[in-house]
């Protein structure tokens, strides 16, 4: 089995985790789980909300300005109202500033390797506690399917025009040729403990 902690394989999480904290029990954790997956929720809506405005606004081109110019400023300004760190990354990656760190990267390829062997996309994620030099640390990732809306920017057949500002705005961008239904990152959290 690929099965690593999640909601539907809590026995399993139970004994992984307590392995892995060494001695900080599933149950202490899961209220943990449920305000990180809250604070994903709150940013996926957030940003679409944002998108699909400036899309109906002024049309898809302008759409992709505004996630330029607000999607990391309003994910600092929800982190910071929530208290939680909380953002955004991918193993394809659009914009550079989301890149993810050792951990998250670990994740990512758990995360493809649970795909690949069949799970869905929707409700995957992973949780565990990490130990630093500053102490404990609870970290929480949420696997992000790709919508059909989503497929106009980060699909296998972006318009033109489109393109053209992705191009212009995003040289290194890896985050195309996603079908629907594909892993397209994930949401990632932080909360001292
Ligand atoms: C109008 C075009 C557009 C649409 C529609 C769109 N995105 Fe994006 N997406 C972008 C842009 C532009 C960025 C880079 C934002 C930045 O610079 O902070 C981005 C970044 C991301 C990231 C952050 C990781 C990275 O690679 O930097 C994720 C995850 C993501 N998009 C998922 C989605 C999902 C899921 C949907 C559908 C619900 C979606 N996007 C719809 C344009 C779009």
């Amino acid at each position: 089995m690929t099965h690593r902690i999640s909601r539907t394989a809590p026995a399993l999480a139970l004994g992984l985790m307590l392995f892995a904290t060494g001695g900080v029990q599933a149950t202490d954790l899961e209220p943990l789980a449920a305000t990180a997956r809250d604070a994903s929720d709150q940013l996926l809506e957030l940003l679409k909300k944002t998108v699909t405005k400036a899309a109906k606004e002024k049309g898809p081109v302008y759409a992709i300005e505004t996630c330029n110019t607000k999607a990391l400023p309003l994910t600092k300004e929800l982190s910071e109202k929530l208290g939680i760190d909380v953002g955004r990354t991918s193993h394809k990656l659009r914009q550079p500033k989301n890149a993810p760190d050792a951990w998250e990267t670990k994740v990512l390829a758990d995360f493809q390797a649970r795909v690949a062997a069949g799970e869905k996309v929707k409700d995957m994620e992973f949780y565990e506690v990490v130990e630093g030099d500053d102490g404990q640390t609870f970290r929480y990732m949420k696997a992000i399917p790709l919508g059909g809306v989503c497929y106009n920017c980060h699909g296998d057949k972006i318009k033109p025009d489109l393109k053209a500002k992705l191009d212009e705005l995003y040289p290194e961008d890896k985050a195309r040729g996603f079908l629907p239904g594909d892993l397209r990152g994930a949401f990632t959290v932080k909360m001292k403990m």
